[in-house]
């Protein structure tokens, strides 16, 4: 079978060691291997997220996607309560969508997709308004805007009200720190930056808060989180059948992050995606958004003139590459190409490369080619440093055969 470069926000190309974990031995999930299992994880997800003052918080693991952790959070700790839901994208309007169904006195705030959370409209809303909790996205991964944790939870406590975010796409590659940004609840899962495979989730959140779901009307029985917590509190264990093989990879891919360092990992995920930006930059593309408002995760170029989204994608994936393409109101418009997993600089070579030969071939039959791809049609080779500079020579030396290096 071919081995696709997934250069998307998730799935990843997943490291050998994670890969080994699957095929773990058989253990029974109700015998006391899984409840050290669980323990495990839940010690590694308290530390991703920089928590130091562990008693105070617990984290809990949901056999599903991403989208799990947020309903599980959005259908169990609302209650009747007023919730905000602010949004510049496809996934900030899904926590309303989730929010709707199971909370009638759920609002929305739009920013427009693309653009930044604006902090004044949002602190003139929480003055007008009463507004128990604010929910948002960490990394708005339909733009690959990353917003503002530490400023929002300020504001959130200023006003007296719950803090509760998505960090589905952030979590791994951005360092999250829950504690200073007053973050009651985040939920992220398996397969995105945290680098395993997709079906397992996850919510971390204060003890006190999760103490306070029981009294709580129950709005979901397979996805209420107070059921989540009091199984791993009082029994190590999940309330129904976990994905046992999901949750080995899990707490590998965990191991593999915290012996890396979660800053050292950040650093390390930046250099890759400024060389991809930079070398994208030479192609002559250009981004949805400012470098500056860009996660580390992924990068959202516009769709140039002279081709299709959907010819690109199908010439990168005839060579193995694998890129996303633009959603909802940027559908044709914008393609996306991830940077996280284990992707390497050889394999960040061999995807520029291939998308030079690609864009100028197109140009070169597009109708009217007054869109130059490159300046010249130099090819460039993109070296990093240990220090993470970024040197940029003309072509030579190095054949990089990407598919060898795949994981
Ligand atoms: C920020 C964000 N939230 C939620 C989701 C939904 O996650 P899943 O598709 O794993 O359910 C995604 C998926 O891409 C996402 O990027």
């Amino acid at each position: 079978m071919k081995r696709y470069l997934l250069f998307t926000p998730g799935p990843v190309n997943v490291a050998k060691n994670v890969r080994m974990a699957v095929c773990k031995d058989d253990i029974c999930h109700r015998e006391i291997d899984f409840d050290y299992l669980l323990q495990s994880i839940e010690t590694k997800l308290l530390k991703l997220f920089n928590i130091k003052n562990t008693a105070n918080y617990r984290a809990v693991v949901i056999t599903g996607s991403g989208t799990a952790a947020n309903e599980s959070i959005l259908s169990s700790v609302v209650g009747d309560k007023n919730i905000l839901v602010l949004s510049n994208g496809e996934f900030g309007e899904r926590l309303f969508n989730i929010s709707k169904v199971h909370n009638k006195n759920t609002s929305l705030m739009q920013f427009g997709w693309g653009n930044r959370l604006n902090l004044e409209r949002i602190e003139d809303h929480l003055k007008k308004h009463k507004v128990d909790i604010v929910a948002m996205v960490h990394h708005e991964t339909s733009t690959g805007m990353l917003n503002p944790l530490e400023r929002d939870g300020l504001l959130s406590k200023a006003n007296d009200a719950m803090f509760i975010v998505d960090c589905v796409s952030s979590a791994g590659a951005e360092v999250i720190d829950m504690e200073k940004c007053h973050i009651s609840y985040c939920s992220s899962s398996s397969s995105k930056a945290i680098g395993s495979y997709p079906g397992v989730s996850f919510v971390v959140g204060k003890t006190e808060e999760f103490e306070s779901l029981k009294t709580l009307p129950i709005k979901s029985i397979y996805l209420n989180l107070y059921n989540f917590y009091h199984s791993i509190k009082t029994i190590s264990q999940t309330p129904n059948t976990p994905a046992v093989p999901l949750f080995y990879a899990l707490e590998q891919t965990l191991i593999n992050i915290l012996n890396e360092g979660i800053s050292n990992r950040h650093a390390a995920l930046r250099s890759k995606a400024n060389i991809l930006r930079s070398g994208m930059l030479d192609l002559g593309l250009n981004f949805l958004i400012d470098q500056k408002d860009m996660c580390s995760v992924l990068t959202t170029v516009n769709v140039p003139p002279y081709i299709d989204v959907t010819v690109l994608r199908q010439r990168l994936r005839e060579k193995s590459i694998i890129i996303y393409e633009g959603k909802g109101q940027f559908k044709d418009r914008v393609f996306q190409v991830g940077s996280i997993g284990e992707l390497t600089y050889a394999d960040i070579q061999f995807f520029l490369d291939s998308l030079r030969e690609i864009l100028l071939n197109e140009n070169s039959h597009a109708e009217n080619s007054h869109h130059p791809v490159l300046p010249n049609s130099a090819k460039k080779e993109y070296y990093k440093f240990s220090t993470g500079a970024l040197l940029t020579t003309s072509a030579g030396g190095r054949k990089v055969n990407s598919v060898d290096q795949a994981v």
